[in-house]
């Protein structure tokens, strides 16, 4: 629903090391109620740039705006998924956990319970409300995590791989959800994947990023109408058409493209 300008964004690591870049002069424009894909190698700096969108981080170069207005701290505009398990409150119940920006709206206890139910249920874990988070699987804590970011219904939704964990068909049950739910609300969406299918499927845009330290090296439209098959053959094009994007990489000597099993960089 807002739109959002990243502008020369660049961000440095301090380590025992040295430092190290996290993304370099990074430049993205996305229309109000777009679907944006950003797809790179392990380490290419996703993460980092949804962590300064979020306003979790702070560049040391560059500005985020979204609706016109400069990020400067998180805000309730966005709803955040992240790429690690660890991002429940430990001490709330998956039912808690999704009341929680429902509660910082000073929504009516009965309310945001129904509303809490209703987005659990819909990530097919009603008979989880109870549950405490190290209790449920490392996909079922995603899926309450998803459940949160869309409760208290942000403008913009900033997902971190949020659907790598889980097992085929609940994942296929929520590319779906997910598009759904975007058709309907029209929120901006900014989705991390290694998934080439995953981002045909969703995304208005794919946003390639080269490898480490990140920049964007191609910005692809997917014309595509919706709902979208993903076995009908211009998906298949457009998948083949974003690895050749992808692949050039790997010919410049850096691995781990296609990584499945990919390296968790971050620190915490
Ligand atoms: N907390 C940190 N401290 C130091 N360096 C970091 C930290 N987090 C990330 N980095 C470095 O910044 C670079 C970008 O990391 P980032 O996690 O953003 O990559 P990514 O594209 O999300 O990777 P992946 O696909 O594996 O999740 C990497 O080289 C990484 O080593
Ligand atoms: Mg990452």
């Amino acid at each position: 629903m807002l739109p959002i300008e990243i502008r020369d964004v660049s961000l440095m690591y301090d380590t025992p090391g040295g430092k190290v870049p996290g993304v370099k002069d990074v430049s993205i424009n996305i229309d109000a109620s777009e679907f944006v894909c950003i797809v790179g190698p392990s380490g290419c700096g996703k993460s980092t740039l949804l962590n300064i969108i979020a306003g979790f981080l702070a560049p040391a170069a560059g500005e985020i705006r979204i609706g016109g207005k400069a990020v400067t701290g998180h805000g309730m505009d966005r709803g955040v998924v992240f790429q690690d398990f660890a991002q429940l409150f430990p001490w709330r119940t998956a039912l808690g956990n999704v009341t929680f920006g429902l509660e910082m709206k000073g929504v009516p206890k009965d309310e945001r319970e129904k509303i809490a139910r209703e987005q659990l249920r819909l990530v097919k874990l009603e008979k989880f409300t109870a549950s405490f988070p190290h209790h449920l699987s490392g996909g079922m804590q995603q899926r309450v995590a998803i459940a949160r970011a869309l409760a208290y219904n942000p403008a913009v939704l900033l997902m971190d791989e949020p659907f790598a964990a889980l097992d085929a068909l609940t994942r296929d049950d929520m590319q779906r959800l997910l598009a759904d739910v975007w058709r309907e609300t029209r929120k901006t969406v900014i989705y991390v994947t290694h998934n080439v299918s995953e981002a045909v499927y969703l995304a208005d845009r794919v946003i390639v990023m080269s490898a480490h330290p990140g920049t964007v090296k191609a910005d692809i439209r997917i014309p595509l109408d919706r709902p979208r098959d993903p076995l009908s053959a211009d998906f298949l094009e457009w998948q083949k058409n974003l690895l050749r994007h992808l692949g050039h990489d790997a010919g410049g000597g850096e691995a781990g493209q296609k990584s499945n099993g990919k390296a968790h960089t971050q620190g915490g």
